[in-house]
């Protein structure tokens, strides 16, 4: 990207004052925003006043957009710079900018270029008359319509040797223009005519589209189609039902006081009650000291050997507190975490 700096000075005008159309654009972006946000104006105001200028911006108007904005010049000089919307030159009233990237390239736009330096001249180079002026720039988007150019706000597509030069001369004497692609295609369609989705089948709604119509037949009392086959598997009144089911199941079994006295049972005298309450003529039942004295089995098993035939007691495998080491028994043959296994004499198990 060339360097981008302000016009020389002897190509600055003295003064520059916005005009009543200006000002009054300013005034409709700056409502836009809150009150002390007016310098996100600063892009649209920057533009108007180009536009005002000729097509470029000489530095006393980006001030005056500056001052308008209440922004410090360099600020809004920043934005001026740095953006190649922005014009920091004088132009030709049509200002070209001419594509010069791949797409535009392998469509031929070398030969549109040297249409441009034979009748303009070379880049950023007005024309005597003040006509015409061309920068070259990077892809503007079009490039389905490739090779194109910009001239001010307008593209100019589908380009060819003959058909530039000739607006180029069309916009020269002021005659009109056309617009768009040159050779008449219809927006970015195919430079041959369309060949591609022509079925009538995608128009007609019976493919794409067809969750549509469904919609609109379950709207409708169904009697056709998926949604009479819905409507069909609903009953028309729900089952009742199962008397019990989800209910507990009432038994007849509970020993009330009432049942009794409807089964022709007496009840109980208040005497009896009474009677029945007094501790003190409970029966009294002895606890069996032998039972008292048993131990409660800790669990249903049993870990206490059986003894077999010829069996031995087997030596304990805890050895007894205060014995060394040396004297206790410690020999383990794993009989002894086993229930129901014996050790003879010969230290045999079974
Ligand atoms: S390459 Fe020229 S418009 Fe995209």
């Amino acid at each position: 990207m060339a360097v981008r700096k302000l016009a020389p000075e002897e190509m600055q005008p003295e003064s520059f004052v916005f005009s009543s159309e200006t000002e009054a654009f300013a005034e409709q972006q700056i409502a836009k925003y809150p009150p002390g946000r007016q310098a996100s104006a600063v892009i649209p105001l920057l533009w108007k006043a180009q536009e005002q200028a000729g097509g470029w911006l000489p530095r006393k108007a980006i001030e005056a957009v500056a001052a308008r904005l209440d922004m410090p010049d360099i600020r809004v000089m920043e934005v001026a710079t740095f953006y190649t919307m922005f014009n920091l030159e004088p132009v030709g009233k049509y200002f070209i900018q001419f594509c010069g990237t791949t797409p535009c390239v392998l469509r031929g736009a070398g030969d549109i270029k040297k249409v441009l330096e034979k009748r303009i001249g070379e880049q950023n180079h007005v024309t005597a008359d003040g006509n015409f002026s061309w920068l070259e720039v990077e892809c503007l988007g079009a490039c389905c319509n490739a090779p194109m150019v910009q001239i001010n706000d307008d593209y100019y597509e589908d380009l060819t040797t003959e058909n530039f030069e000739k607006l180029l001369d069309d916009l020269a004497a002021g005659r009109p223009v056309k617009k768009g692609s040159q050779i008449g295609r219809k927006s970015s369609e195919p430079v041959d005519g369309v060949k591609t989705l022509q079925d009538p089948s995608l128009y007609d709604g019976s493919q794409i589209g067809a969750w549509r119509k469904r919609f609109e037949e379950q709207a409708q009392p169904a009697a056709t189609g998926e949604a009479a086959a819905v409507t069909a598997s609903v009953p028309e009144a729900a089952k009742a039902a199962k008397p019990a089911a989800g209910r507990p199941e009432e038994s007849n079994a509970a020993d009330t006081p009432a049942k009794r006295a409807k089964e022709g049972e007496a009840p109980v005298k208040p005497v009896d009650q009474k009677e029945a309450s007094d501790a003190s003529r409970a029966t009294k039942v002895e606890a069996r000291t032998e039972d008292v004295a048993k131990p409660a089995p800790q669990s249903g098993k049993s870990y206490v050997t059986t003894p077999g035939k010829d069996a031995v007691p087997t030596s304990p495998t805890t050895p007894i507190a205060g014995t060394p080491p040396a004297q206790a028994e410690t020999r383990h043959n794993g009989s002894e975490s086993k229930p129901g296994v014996t050790v003879d004499k010969d230290n045999k198990t079974s």
